[in-house]
């Protein structure tokens, strides 16, 4: 297992689309394993395989405090969107930053585990926003997204005026 480096906002290969999964290999069991070591260590409850560059459909989830409920969802799909919820979110991409979004309450999506198993489940609340955020992430979408243009434009400059200190 490995740490990967988590891409940070607004690096333009957060833009990019992930491709399905079609293989379910050793390849992608390491991929994801290293990003459930990548998402503890942030620490985070949430990383797609864009945040490190990997353009694949994989998404790792773990909202318990005590790291002991790993999720991974493989090619996701939403299937039915419920509700309307406010949360206040944040990204390992677009560190310090958090503010609201609302996204849907009450969800169910289809996805596929390391093995290419397929399965489906309802969720809400947290868990339900981590997954929405996450699918984004795939889509080349990131919160910041969804806040008014003046604020992506600060948000920016912030990171941007981060990354050149922290060379
Ligand atoms: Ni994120």
């Amino acid at each position: 297992m490995a740490l990967r480096e988590i891409l940070h906002y607004p690096d333009p290969r957060l833009r990019t689309v992930a491709k399905p999964v079609e293989v379910f290999d050793d390849s992608i069991r390491t991929l994801v394993k290293d990003m459930a070591e990548t998402m503890y260590a942030a620490p985070g409850i949430g990383l797609a395989a864009t945040q490190i560059d990997v353009h694949q459909r994989v998404i790792v989830i773990d909202i318990t405090p005590d790291k002991s409920d790993l999720k991974v969802f493989i090619n996701p799909q939403l299937t039915d969107l419920h509700g309307e919820t406010v949360m206040e979110e944040g990204c390992l991409s677009v560190p310090g930053v958090y503010d609201n979004v609302q996204r849907a309450e009450r969800i169910r999506v289809q996805a596929m585990d390391e093995n290419g198993k397929p399965f489906e489940m309802a969720a809400d609340d947290l868990l339900a926003v981590c997954i929405q955020h996450e699918i984004d992430h795939l889509d080349g979408k990131v919160f910041v997204d969804y806040l008014s243009p003046l604020k992506q434009q600060r948000i920016g400059k912030k990171l941007q005026k981060r990354q050149r200190v922290a060379l």
